[in-house]
């Protein structure tokens, strides 16, 4: 017995094609596959805000779980959070953010585009022929001019400035302003972790490539705490943890790269910086960043709060403020290098090679026709399936076709119920990626899918 589904390498035997096409065909897929659609479509959406479909809200979900897995629950030297998402104000002047937190803004005051002074060589002119801000005779750029990433509102009813807070621009401030807390509720001792997944929100100046540069967003983001002198063996672990975990759910990998910063790109207070990229259609761009910020951020918060954040080794007796290694990963940018990796024409089908742990529906039950009792018997086995995975029914058209459907949605395996199935107990497992069956029997069908999906 052969299981390809879990062991071909994603995105295996792509015919080539242009990079602009594949982009444009895995949006247009998004859409008719219901991974992804625009916000408030039916309004005329909104600039830099997604939302997923059933088979995105799955897909993305199954991505942040096998985060979670990995960096919290498999691991004992992790604890979870979930922070808020309005702050104290105090946070992100403690952060940075509110002095600091901006990109060049220049406008165009004769088409009226806006643009970041330091994308206009990849940023297209509105204005026909459309070329590169700037380069065409009409052009009208202002001088760069800074602006404040983020989003404010207020809580109560006044607003004015005492009442004016932020939509978290990133998710690691909620963690370290909980350190404390965390230490004295916990086990932890040095060296640990605090991990968060939640929504972020940068009101970008230009959104774009899809959801890769949204103004909402979420993130995956790891604290991890270390002695001073150990943050460099730390910061080596992280990045080779955090390439590997791409790797492990099917990224390809020669489209993943890990490219150490030069100091020029670094932030003033991070003793090194390495981001974890990958090659999109539209070039290779980031996914994630693993960071080493020394100890800033916790005697920022000590300074601002004044409450003392450092850190007592019980064993060595000894005072410390930890140094932090932070892997920082998006879900959305995760999820939109799994789909456009994922994605493959072959022939004449259109295929999402997932790996199995992160793909949206895991099986599909089919009965090959509506008749003899094939129904009931695969309504049966749907029902005993679905109590452990997203398990899909589909007794609509030619099996073949039905076949292809799935292979767009990314199902791995296709459990189809025969004629012979009543007499023999036997059901056909249909193999996504290399499209070969085996025939098991129709018991083993849930310890079929264990084995492969529970690991
Ligand atoms: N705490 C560090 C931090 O926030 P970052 O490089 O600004 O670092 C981390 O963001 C990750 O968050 C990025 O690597 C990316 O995956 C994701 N991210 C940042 N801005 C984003 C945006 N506008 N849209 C989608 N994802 C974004």
């Amino acid at each position: 017995m052969t299981d390809t589904a879990g062991q071909t390498p994603t995105g295996a035997n792509k015919p080539p094609q242009k990079p602009t096409d594949i982009m444009a065909e895995v949006v247009s897929l998004c859409r008719r596959r219901a991974f992804i659609f625009q916000s408030s479509e039916i309004y005329g959406g909104l600039n830099g805000c997604w939302d997923y479909g059933p088979m995105g809200v799955e897909l993305k979900r199954n991505i942040k779980d096998a985060w979670w897995r990995d960096t919290v629950q498999r691991r004992d030297d992790i604890e979870g959070l979930d922070c808020s998402i309005l702050m104290n104000r105090r946070v992100w002047e403690a952060s940075g953010h509110v002095g600091g937190f901006a990109d060049p803004m220049v406008d165009c005051t004769e088409c009226k585009g806006r643009f970041r002074a330091d994308q206009l060589e990849t940023t297209q002119c509105p204005q026909k022929p459309s070329r590169n801000p700037g380069k065409s005779d009409k052009c009208k750029l202002t001088a760069p001019r800074s602006f404040n990433l983020m989003f404010r509102t207020f809580v109560g009813a006044m607003e004015d400035s005492t009442s004016e807070v932020f939509l978290r621009p990133e998710t690691a401030q909620g963690i370290f302003a909980n350190f404390q807390n965390v230490v004295s509720t916990s086990r932890v001792r040095v060296p640990f972790g605090i991990a968060q997944i939640g929504k972020a929100f940068r009101n970008e100046i230009n959104p774009r490539n899809f959801t890769f540069r949204s103004r909402e967003f979420e993130q995956m983001e790891l604290e991890f705490f270390v002695r001073p002198e150990e943050a460099p063996k730390w910061f080596e672990y992280w990045k080779q943890e955090r390439y590997n975990w791409y790797l492990k759910y099917g990224i390809d990998k020669s489209k993943l790269h890990l490219r150490e910063q030069e100091e020029k790109e670094r932030a003033h207070y991070a003793a090194g910086c390495a981001d974890i990229e990958y090659d999109f259609p539209f070039g290779r761009a980031e996914l994630e960043g693993i960071a080493n910020r020394t100890d800033y951020d916790l005697k920022q918060h000590s300074k601002f709060s004044g409450k003392d954040l450092s850190y007592f080794d019980d064993e060595k007796k000894e005072r410390y403020t930890p140094f932090v290694i932070e892997p920082s990963a998006g879900a959305d940018r995760a999820t939109l290098a799994f789909l456009v990796n994922a994605y493959a024409v072959e022939g004449e089908r259109t295929v999402m090679h997932f790996h199995p742990s992160i793909a949206p529906v895991k099986a599909a039950v089919l009965p090959l026709v509506n008749k003899d009792g094939m129904p009931e018997m695969a309504e049966k086995l749907h029902k005993t399936l679905k109590k452990r995975w997203n398990i899909f029914y589909d007794d609509k058209g030619a099996v073949g076709r039905r076949y292809r459907r799935q292979d767009e949605a990314g199902t791995p395996w296709c459990i189809t119920i025969d004629g012979e199935t009543a007499a023999s107990q036997m059901v056909t497992v249909r193999h996504r990626d290399a499209m070969n069956q085996d025939k098991i029997s129709l018991d083993a069908v849930p310890a079929y899918l264990a084995e492969r999906l529970d690991s």
